[in-house]
């Protein structure tokens, strides 16, 4: 092993990223977006954390903030989110720079906004490798073929373009190259989704060997239920905007705690199985450009009172390290 990740190793259970109080507001058609409002959450060195949520709950808009890429024109982000001990929101430009795609990096929900069209695949994997790891042309080359092997593309396809590949292959693409510059932080925004099973099994099997290698921490952005069991140590449940459970894996999936994490996780037959996708609840999210008072679960929620629908929902520790935002949580788990 090298001393680097040596070095890394000595510093496993420190804090790598803290955010709190995160909001992120979009505006458009004139009328202001809530997407993120008020997320907090710590993250260890080595540690992978799931963000799960239904489609527009706001897990994107989350990372996209950590990693300064909202749209510059219409998001608004605020809170604090500090990573290695700085606010990467108090940043110059420049300085953040040199944290994308080095310190943290990203596989993005659509392969091809991360893969430029006129270049060879191979070349953009190497690219990184000279960049970040400041190997010589050779090695980049030698590393990158070995890249490409690894995420299950033979080494010959090494000087193809990205549109010779299907789009399973091009999402292993950018994967290779979001893990060639041995990031400390990768945010993986639904990494195996468009790829088969077989292959998602691969690569998350990569994802995994990569972190325990060079004790890399990982928010991970995903539906699949198999996916965190298999993956995480903690579990965040994204809300309209809100995180409203979080706690260790095996705690949120052995005591599902607020009414909307049940909805998702009751109908789980089998925790082992390799495929669970979220299970649907009755209703829908509220509409993020009107937010109703109190609990936006409210609306949905079968245990729902008038208390409910009215001011700040705090969060409540139920068990250690297992918090939930449900003012009635300790009556529902009694009459359960
Ligand atoms: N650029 C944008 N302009 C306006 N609204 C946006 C923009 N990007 C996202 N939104 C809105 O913000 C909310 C959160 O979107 P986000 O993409 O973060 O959700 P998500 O949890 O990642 O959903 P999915 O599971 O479908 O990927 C949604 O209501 C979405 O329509
Ligand atoms: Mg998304």
């Amino acid at each position: 092993m090298s001393s680097e990740n040596n070095n890394k190793k000595v510093n496993d259970g420190e804090m790598l990223l803290s955010v709190k109080d995160l909001t992120v507001q979009y505006t458009s058609m004139g009328s202001v977006v809530r997407a993120v409002n008020g997320v907090s959450f710590d993250l260890k060195r080595g540690q992978t954390l799931a963000l799960v949520g239904e489609t527009g709950a706001g897990k994107t808009s989350i990372a996209k903030a950590i990693l300064r890429i909202l749209p510059d024109i219409s998001a608004t982000a605020k809170g604090s989110v500090v990573f290695d001990g700085e606010d990467l929101m108090k940043l110059k430009d420049k300085d953040m720079e040199k944290i994308r795609g080095h310190k943290i990096s990203m596989i993005f929900q659509d392969p091809m906004t991360a893969l430029n069209p006129i270049m060879r695949v191979g070349r953009q994997i190497s690219e990184v490798l000279t960049a970040h790891r400041h190997l010589t042309r050779e090695e980049a080359v030698e590393e990158g073929k070995k890249m490409l092997e690894m995420v299950g593309i033979p080494a010959e396809r090494y000087n193809e373009f990205p549109h010779q590949f299907s789009g399973g292959m091009k999402q292993r693409v950018v994967i290779a190259m979001a893990l060639a510059c041995t990031p400390e932080l990768l945010l993986a925004d639904e990494p195996t989704t468009a790829l088969d099973v077989t292959i998602q099994a691969q690569v998350l099997e990569l994802i995994n060997d990569l972190k325990e290698r060079l004790n890399t921490s990982m928010i991970l952005i995903t539906h699949d239920l198999g996916v965190v069991n298999e993956t995480c140590d903690d579990v965040a449940v994204v809300y309209a905007g809100k995180i409203i459970e979080s706690g260790k894996k095996r705690d949120v999936f052995k005591n599902p705690l607020h009414p909307y994490t049940n909805g998702l996780f009751g109908a789980l037959p089998n925790m082992n199985l390799d495929s669970e996708r979220l299970s649907p609840i009755e209703g829908l999210p509220p509409d993020p450009t009107d937010l109703p008072d109190g609990c936006a679960f409210a609306p949905r929620c079968p245990y729902a009172t008038d208390k409910c629908r009215q001011g700040d929902i705090p969060a409540v520790e139920v068990e250690p390290g297992h918090f939930c935002e449900c003012i009635r949580v300790h009556e529902i788990r009694k009459e359960q």
